[in-house]
C-alpha cells in the first residue's frame, strides 16, 4: 500500500492550521512551517469579530465566502471544542453600528439595503432602545443606529491552540521558527526549502498571510501579499460592559467572556512596522471614549499592532494548474474565513489528488 500524499502548508496561522485540520482529517500526512510560533501574528492580533454586519458591504466571491463561512462557524467550534477538550470564547451575540449624524444614518440604511440581498440582516434601532439596553453608550446626539443579530465573536488565539491540538492527534507535523524560503513544482511533486533543509512534498499550500507573496515560488510566481497594520486597544473592564460588539464608523468595541474590552482598529500601509505608535493609539482611545465615555476616564491596559493579510484580491485555491495551493489575501476577515477556506482547500486538493 502506498503512503497518503504528503502536504507542505506554508504558513501556521488560523488559516493554515484549520487547513491542515481539514486535510489530516481526509488522510493526508501534513506538515506547517511557521517563520515564527504558530498562531503568532495576525491570528494572535485580530481581534476575533465574525462580523458580516460591520465587514461586508458589497457582493464578492469573498463576501459569498464569508456569509458561508459565518453559517459554518458554530459547527466548527463545538467539533473543534469536542476533539480538543479545549475551551474557547465564542459569543453570537450580535453587533450594533451607531450612527450620530444624518450623513452616517444614511450611510447605514444604504448600506444595510444592500447587505439584505446578501443574506445579511440588520434592524433599526432608535435611541432610546440604545439607551436602555446599551447603558454605556453614548446617546447624545445619537440619531439612530441599527443591530446585526448574526455578528459574533470569537478568541482566535484559542482558536489557533485548539486546533494544533487537534492536529497533532491526526500525526501534524508543526515545524516553528521555520520559514518556507522557495517552494518549487517540479510537476509530480514540490520541492520546499526551509530553514530545516529540503524537502519533498506531493503539493504545497502557500498560507503566509501578508508573508505569502515574499515565498519564492518556481516557476510561476504567486502573486503579491501585503501588510496592512492595525492597532488595538485591551480594556480590563467588568463582564457585559459591551453586551454586543458596538460599532462607529471604523471604530469597534467588543468584550471577551473574561471581561477584556478591544477596541480596534487604525488602517496603516507602513509595512511590516511593529512600532506602536502612541499617537495613533490615542486616537483610537479617544474612538473608543467616544463610544463609551466611560472609556475616557480609563487606561487601556494593553495595546498592540497586527498586519492583516492583503493582496488584490482573496488567493484561494488550485495555483495555475500547479501542485501549490493559495490561501492568502483574507485581509479584515481572517478569522472568519478559516472555516470556509479550510473547507474549499480540503475538498480541492482531495478531488485533484484522487483521496479522501
Ligand atoms: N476585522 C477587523 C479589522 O481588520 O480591524
Amino acid at each position: 500500500m502506498s503512503a497518503s500524499p504528503s502536504i507542505a502548508i506554508a504558513g501556521g496561522g488560523i488559516i493554515g492550521v484549520s487547513t491542515a485540520w481539514r486535510l489530516a482529517q481526509r488522510g493526508f500526512r501534513v506538515a506547517v512551517f511557521d517563520q515564527g510560533n504558530m498562531g503568532g501574528e495576525a491570528s494572535w492580533a485580530g481581534a476575533g469579530m465574525l462580523a458580516l454586519g460591520g465587514e461586508i458591504d458589497e457582493p464578492s466571491e469573498l463576501a459569498r465566502l464569508a456569509v458561508e463561512s459565518r453559517r459554518l462557524y458554530p459547527a466548527f467550534i463545538r467539533e473543534l471544542v469536542e476533539t480538543s477538550g479545549l475551551a474557547i470564547d465564542f459569543q453570537e451575540l450580535g453587533a450594533i453600528d451607531l450612527a450620530y449624524s444624518a450623513a452616517e444614518l444614511a450611510a447605514l440604511e444604504s448600506r444595510a439595503a444592500g447587505q439584505a440581498t446578501m443574506g445579511i440582516d440588520s434592524k433599526p434601532v432608535l435611541p432610546a432602545q440604545v439607551a436602555s439596553f446599551w447603558p454605556r453608550v453614548r446617546t447624545e446626539g445619537l440619531l439612530g443606529a441599527r443591530f446585526y443579530p448574526g455578528d459574533g465573536l470569537v478568541n482566535p488565539r484559542e482558536v489557533v491552540v485548539a486546533l494544533c491540538a487537534v492536529c497533532r492527534k491526526l500525526g501534524v507535523r508543526f515545524l516553528q521558527n521555520c520559514a518556507v524560503e522557495s517552494v518549487s513544482d517540479g510537476g509530480a511533486d514540490v520541492q520546499i526549502t526551509s530553514a530545516d533543509g529540503v524537502a519533498t512534498f506531493r503539493a504545497a499550500v502557500v498560507a503566509a498571510g501578508a508573508w505569502s507573496g515574499a515565498i519564492v515560488v518556481n516557476p510561476v510566481p504567486v502573486p503579491a501579499s501585503f501588510p496592512v497594520k492595525g492597532h488595538l486597544l485591551g480594556y480590563q473592564q467588568p463582564s457585559q460592559t459591551c453586551n454586543t460588539i458596538i460599532r462607529h464608523g471604523h471604530t469597534y468595541l467588543m468584550q471577551r467572556t473574561n471581561g477584556f474590552l478591544i477596541a480596534g482598529a487604525s488602517v496603516e500601509h507602513a509595512g511590516f512596522d511593529r512600532h506602536i505608535d502612541s499617537q495613533i493609539a490615542a486616537q483610537l482611545a479617544m474612538a473608543a471614549g467616544f463610544v463609551m465615555p466611560h472609556l475616557l476616564e480609563t487606561t487601556p491596559t494593553e495595546t498592540w499592532v497586527g498586519f492583516r493579510p492583503a493582496s488584490e484580491k482573496l488567493r484561494l485555491g488550485r495555483w495555475q494548474s500547479s501542485n501549490v495551493y493559495l490561501a492568502y489575501g483574507h485581509y479584515r476577515n481572517g478569522i472568519l474565513l478559516a472555516p470556509v477556506t479550510a473547507e474549499r482547500l480540503a475538498e480541492e486538493i482531495s478531488a485533484d489528488l484522487g483521496i479522501g
